[in-house]
Protein backbone atom coordinates (compact mmCIF):
# COMPACT_ATOMS: atom_id res chain seq x y z
CA UNK A 1 0.00 0.00 0.00
CA UNK A 2 1.55 3.80 -0.52
CA UNK A 3 1.17 6.89 1.33
CA UNK A 4 -2.00 7.91 -0.49
CA UNK A 5 -3.65 4.53 -0.04
CA UNK A 6 -3.39 4.71 3.55
CA UNK A 7 -4.52 8.36 4.29
CA UNK A 8 -8.37 7.97 6.07
CA UNK A 9 -9.96 10.33 7.96
CA UNK A 10 -9.54 10.47 11.99
CA UNK A 11 -5.68 8.61 12.12
CA UNK A 12 -4.18 8.45 15.21
CA UNK A 13 -1.72 11.36 15.41
CA UNK A 14 1.14 8.44 15.57
CA UNK A 15 -0.02 7.30 12.30
CA UNK A 16 -0.49 10.84 11.12
CA UNK A 17 3.43 11.47 11.94
CA UNK A 18 4.61 8.16 9.87
CA UNK A 19 2.24 9.20 6.75
CA UNK A 20 4.38 12.53 7.45
CA UNK A 21 7.80 11.37 7.71
CA UNK A 22 7.02 9.10 4.41
CA UNK A 23 5.62 11.85 2.45
CA UNK A 24 8.61 14.11 2.84
CA UNK A 25 11.48 11.34 2.62
CA UNK A 26 14.01 11.89 0.12
CA UNK A 27 12.15 15.79 -1.06
CA UNK A 28 14.11 18.65 0.32
CA UNK A 29 11.57 21.35 -1.15
CA UNK A 30 9.22 23.20 1.45
CA UNK A 31 6.57 24.12 -0.42
CA UNK A 32 6.32 20.68 -1.83
CA UNK A 33 6.39 19.05 1.73
CA UNK A 34 4.30 21.97 3.14
CA UNK A 35 1.82 20.95 0.43
CA UNK A 36 1.23 17.22 0.79
CA UNK A 37 1.72 17.77 4.60
CA UNK A 38 -1.13 20.03 4.14
CA UNK A 39 -3.22 16.99 2.15
CA UNK A 40 -2.31 14.96 4.91
CA UNK A 41 -4.40 16.94 7.99
CA UNK A 42 -6.80 17.56 5.40
CA UNK A 43 -7.55 13.87 4.82
CA UNK A 44 -6.46 12.72 7.76
CA UNK A 45 -7.96 14.75 10.87
CA UNK A 46 -11.58 15.03 11.19
CA UNK A 47 -13.32 18.88 12.15
CA UNK A 48 -11.34 20.73 9.96
CA UNK A 49 -12.46 23.71 7.55
CA UNK A 50 -8.66 25.20 6.86
CA UNK A 51 -5.36 23.00 7.11
CA UNK A 52 -2.44 24.96 5.75
CA UNK A 53 0.96 27.01 5.58
CA UNK A 54 1.69 30.55 5.45
CA UNK A 55 5.65 30.92 3.99
CA UNK A 56 7.74 34.06 6.07
CA UNK A 57 9.44 35.77 3.26
CA UNK A 58 11.65 37.67 5.46
CA UNK A 59 8.67 40.43 6.13
CA UNK A 60 5.56 39.00 6.30
CA UNK A 61 3.75 35.84 6.30
CA UNK A 62 2.51 34.79 2.48
CA UNK A 63 -0.01 32.03 2.07
CA UNK A 64 1.45 29.09 1.36
CA UNK A 65 -0.06 25.36 0.66
CA UNK A 66 -3.43 24.62 2.00
CA UNK A 67 -6.41 22.43 1.89
CA UNK A 68 -10.03 24.59 2.46
CA UNK A 69 -11.55 27.52 1.23
CA UNK A 70 -9.37 31.03 -0.21
CA UNK A 71 -7.64 32.77 2.56
CA UNK A 72 -6.16 35.65 3.03
CA UNK A 73 -2.61 35.98 0.86
CA UNK A 74 -0.60 38.01 3.26
CA UNK A 75 -0.35 38.92 6.78
CA UNK A 76 1.86 40.88 8.31
CA UNK A 77 3.29 39.46 11.87
CA UNK A 78 1.69 41.15 15.37
CA UNK A 79 -1.60 40.37 13.48
CA UNK A 80 -3.81 37.72 13.86
CA UNK A 81 -3.09 34.41 15.68
CA UNK A 82 -0.39 33.59 12.44
CA UNK A 83 1.24 37.30 12.96
CA UNK A 84 1.22 36.85 16.65
CA UNK A 85 2.60 33.32 16.53
CA UNK A 86 5.01 34.33 14.02
CA UNK A 87 6.64 37.49 15.86
CA UNK A 88 6.62 35.38 19.25
CA UNK A 89 7.90 32.59 17.69
CA UNK A 90 5.46 30.07 19.48
CA UNK A 91 2.03 27.80 19.29
CA UNK A 92 -0.79 29.54 19.78
CA UNK A 93 -4.06 27.48 20.44
CA UNK A 94 -7.24 29.45 20.37
CA UNK A 95 -10.15 27.65 21.85
CA UNK A 96 -12.71 30.09 20.46
CA UNK A 97 -11.67 32.76 18.06
CA UNK A 98 -14.00 35.37 18.55
CA UNK A 99 -12.41 35.44 21.38
CA UNK A 100 -8.66 36.27 20.39
CA UNK A 101 -8.92 40.36 19.70
CA UNK A 102 -7.57 40.68 16.41
CA UNK A 103 -8.32 37.42 14.80
CA UNK A 104 -8.50 37.04 11.06
CA UNK A 105 -11.61 35.57 9.48
CA UNK A 106 -10.32 34.04 6.38
CA UNK A 107 -13.48 31.65 6.59
CA UNK A 108 -16.78 33.01 8.65
CA UNK A 109 -16.73 29.09 9.72
CA UNK A 110 -14.12 28.88 12.14
CA UNK A 111 -14.54 28.79 15.65
CA UNK A 112 -11.05 27.27 16.87
CA UNK A 113 -7.24 27.68 15.47
CA UNK A 114 -3.96 26.24 15.99
CA UNK A 115 -0.86 27.85 14.42
CA UNK A 116 2.78 26.38 14.95
CA UNK A 117 5.79 27.84 13.89
CA UNK A 118 8.75 25.67 11.39
CA UNK A 119 11.97 27.09 12.58
CA UNK A 120 14.83 26.61 11.17
CA UNK A 121 17.12 27.43 14.58
CA UNK A 122 15.77 30.88 15.70
CA UNK A 123 15.08 31.54 11.87
CA UNK A 124 11.19 31.40 10.62
CA UNK A 125 10.67 29.78 8.01
CA UNK A 126 6.55 29.54 8.09
CA UNK A 127 3.45 28.39 9.90
CA UNK A 128 0.94 25.21 10.13
CA UNK A 129 -2.28 26.79 10.17
CA UNK A 130 -5.29 24.13 11.05
CA UNK A 131 -8.92 25.68 11.52
CA UNK A 132 -12.06 24.52 12.89
CA UNK A 133 -15.40 24.78 12.91
CA UNK A 134 -16.19 23.50 16.28
CA UNK A 135 -15.11 25.18 19.58
CA UNK A 136 -12.20 24.35 21.57
CA UNK A 137 -11.17 21.39 18.75
CA UNK A 138 -7.18 21.37 19.58
CA UNK A 139 -5.97 20.72 23.13
CA UNK A 140 -2.44 19.11 24.05
CA UNK A 141 -2.31 16.17 21.80
CA UNK A 142 -2.95 18.41 18.38
CA UNK A 143 -0.73 20.94 19.88
CA UNK A 144 2.01 18.13 20.37
CA UNK A 145 0.75 16.40 16.45
CA UNK A 146 1.05 20.03 15.18
CA UNK A 147 4.72 21.10 16.76
CA UNK A 148 5.97 17.48 15.39
CA UNK A 149 4.90 18.00 11.96
CA UNK A 150 6.34 21.47 12.15
CA UNK A 151 9.53 20.04 12.76
CA UNK A 152 9.56 17.68 10.51
CA UNK A 153 8.74 19.85 7.71
CA UNK A 154 11.46 22.54 8.74
CA UNK A 155 14.02 19.79 9.73
CA UNK A 156 13.39 17.60 6.11
CA UNK A 157 13.32 20.69 4.30
CA UNK A 158 15.93 23.65 3.00
N1 LIG B 1 -7.29 33.19 11.24
C1 LIG B 1 -5.92 33.48 10.91
C2 LIG B 1 -5.78 33.87 9.47
C3 LIG B 1 -5.49 32.75 8.56
S1 LIG B 1 -6.83 31.82 8.19
O1 LIG B 1 -7.38 31.22 9.43
C4 LIG B 1 -6.48 30.64 7.11
C5 LIG B 1 -5.38 34.57 11.81
O2 LIG B 1 -6.11 35.17 12.59
O3 LIG B 1 -4.19 34.82 11.73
Amino acid sequence: MNEAQSVRKDMAAEDVLSAARALIAGERNLVANCANIASLLWHGVPRLNWAGFYLFDGVELVLGPFQGKPACTRIALGRGVCGTAAAERRTIVVPDVRLFPGHIACDGDSRSELVAPLLSGERLLALLDLDSPDIGRFGDAERALAESLAALVSQGSS
